[in-house]
């Protein structure tokens, strides 16, 4: 008998190109996703439901065994750690840099530095691997304000285009990591759900 599978999947952008490689390997929700208030879908393989969640969300459930698989962007994996998680499929959609960026011109100088970001965590080890020290100042969006408003001198974000820097007057400085969607399997999920999950894996890697 094949195993009940949960996939956690993140809202915002990266959700319907999840849902369109889903779709490839046969995984429809039996309605509609958007424009739905329902957290929770059944698809057309009867055995695999969809849970969609905040993308900082998406580790702990599958962390804690309450989805046995995630779809995630790589920044959320380093942030939060990625412990108790296999990483099998770097799904290589929503690419992106997480980078260091400032005001266009401005070098830092040698004390301290101001940093806002909302990845903390990144930021405390980039800035130790570089023996720099940083003050660090936690944000949950629009971190390109920080400098303009003389709250940091740098900021740590996510990087595609450039423009939102562009438009605020920033420039992007340092990279820190290449970013992309990773598929995440939970630990015990992989050897005791193993018949569902490895051809499902699989079925995913032919695709993609
Ligand atoms: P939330 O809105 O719940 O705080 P979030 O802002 O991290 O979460 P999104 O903006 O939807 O969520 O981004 C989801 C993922 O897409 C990120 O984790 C990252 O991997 C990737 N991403 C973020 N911004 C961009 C971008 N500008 N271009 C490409 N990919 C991006
Ligand atoms: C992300 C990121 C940047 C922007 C970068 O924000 O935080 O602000 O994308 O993309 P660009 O280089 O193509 O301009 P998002 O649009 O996800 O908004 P957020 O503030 O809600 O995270």
């Amino acid at each position: 008998m094949i195993e009940p599978l949960v996939i956690a999947l993140s809202k915002g952008r990266i959700l319907f190109k999840s849902l369109s490689l889903l779709k490839k390997a046969g995984i429809i929700p039996i309605e509609s996703v958007e424009n739905n208030r329902k957290l929770l879908f059944n698809t057309k393989k009867k055995y695999l439901n969809l849970i969609i969640l905040r993308a900082i969300d998406v580790p702990t459930y599958v962390k804690l065994g309450a989805a046995d698989m995630g779809i995630v962007g790589k920044d959320v994996l380093l942030e939060n750690g990625s412990k108790g998680l296999y990483e099998p499929i770097d799904f290589k959609i929503s690419k992106c840099r997480l980078m260091t960026a400032g005001l266009i011109g401005f070098n830092v100088k040698n004390t301290t530095r101001k940093v806002a970001t909302k990845f903390v965590n990144i930021a405390k080890r980039y800035y130790a691997s570089k023996g720099i020290k940083a003050n660090i100042i936690k944000l949950y969006g629009a971190m390109e304000l920080a400098p303009i408003m003389n709250l940091a001198e740098e900021i740590i974000d996510i990087v595609d285009t450039g423009n939102t820097l562009k438009e605020n007057g920033m420039e992007p400085k340092t990279l820190i990591k290449n970013i992309s969607t990773r598929l995440i399997v939970n630990k015990t999920s992989m050897i005791i759900k193993y018949k569902s999950i490895n051809p499902l894996i699989e079925l995913l890697i032919s695709i993609i």
